[in-house]
């Protein structure tokens, strides 16, 4: 991975204007986001999406129809991966005819199958949402660093502090462990729930406690994350951002079920703690390296945009340094 993080950094510093400032949602996966939404949502909704560029949805699509179409020339090679699932899932039109499936009798034995567009936007999600909040939860650590410089000293000095002297780097089991950058992260996915709702389908009649509310079976629940880790009721001044929250000393003092940035029970999030220890990565890498400072172009407070019930920000501009150490 740290060859990935090192390709950022040339193109975070790449993307560095004149006055060293740089527009981090630039950085991330906007353009994707944008183009899932122009195939899934309907068109009253499309409104509300930022305008698309049309060249990144291209070398997206492309780059998911060039790996089906080379599978399907080596139909032996069956590599263990996500792609290859979807291909297994994949809808045989001819085989359907030929078998005389596609009457509407029978329907229901091949309705679940793909088709390649599904397949594409299949591919096109699992980016989004993979890729896409991990970009924008590293572009807002990066904003608060930049306007809370007190936090990003003290993030430095650990970071610095835990730097192999022989090798230069930090080990990954050490980087994994380091109490204030897991409070930066923590507290980060706290205060911007960059996902959609959590949705849950319920199975049976449940009564909520004493609330006098019962949800019923059949229907479909959405679970505002936002709303839960803004409420007063489950942290301390929820708007402050406050990475000790997280600290050892502290962390116990959380509520179970008040902190969902990665849902919870069974159906959680399975990328979890690859998406941490990326976010990890990425983040000390550049705090080593770079100062980010607030410049006359950061919106303070953060000016958000209608983007599907995510909290999407217009812009996140900072002033970048390249900072002259490591040593
Ligand atoms: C900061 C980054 C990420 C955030 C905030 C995030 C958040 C979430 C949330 C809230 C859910 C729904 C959980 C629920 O309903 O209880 C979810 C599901 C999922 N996530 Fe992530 N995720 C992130 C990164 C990733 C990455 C990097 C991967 C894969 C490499 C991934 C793969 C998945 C999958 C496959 C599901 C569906 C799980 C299921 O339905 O059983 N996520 N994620």
């Amino acid at each position: 991975m740290r060859p990935k993080v090192m390709e950022c950094l040339g193109e975070l510093y790449s993307r560095l204007d004149e006055s060293g400032m740089i527009n981090l949602l630039d950085f991330s996966m906007n353009a994707m986001a944008t183009k899932l939404g122009q195939l899934l949502l309907p068109n009253r909704f499309k409104q509300f999406l930022p305008k698309r560029d049309p060249k990144a949805t291209k070398f997206f699509v492309d780059f998911i129809r060039h790996i089906i179409s080379e599978r399907r020339q080596n139909p032996d090679l069956k590599p263990d991966d996500f792609i290859q699932l979807l291909m297994d899932a994949e809808m045989d039109i001819t085989n359907l005819v030929a078998d005389g499936l596609s009457s509407v009798g029978n329907r229901r034995s091949w309705d679940k199958q793909l088709a390649e567009n599904e397949m594409i936007a299949q591919g096109f999600l699992f980016l989004v949402a993979t890729y896409g909040g991990t970009a924008l939860m590293l572009a807002f650590s990066i904003y608060e660093m930049a306007v809370n410089e007190d936090i990003q000293r003290r993030l430095y000095d650990e970071l610095k502090g835990a730097i192999d002297s022989e090798t230069g780097e930090i080990p990954d089991h050490v980087l994994a462990r380091l109490p204030y950058l897991e409070g930066v992260i923590s507290e980060t996915l706290r205060r911007y729930t960059g996902t959609i709702p959590l949705a849950r389908y319920c199975t049976q009649d449940c009564k909520l406690g004493d609330t006098g509310i019962i949800v019923k079976a059949g229907q479909q629940i959405e679970i505002s994350v936002h709303a839960i880790h803004h409420s007063d009721l489950n942290y301390q001044d929820p708007f402050k951002y406050d990475p000790d929250r997280f600290m050892p000393d502290r962390k116990h003092l959380i509520k179970p079920y008040t902190y969902l940035q990665f849902g919870a029970g069974p159906r959680h999030c399975v990328g979890m703690r690859f998406a941490l220890f990326e976010i990890k990565l990425a983040l000390a890498s550049l705090i080593l390296r770079y100062r980010f400072l607030r410049c006359f172009k950061t919106d303070v407070p953060i000016r958000y945009k209608r983007f599907i019930h995510q909290t999407h920000p217009c812009r996140v501009i900072v002033n970048v340094n390249k900072r002259d150490l490591l040593n």
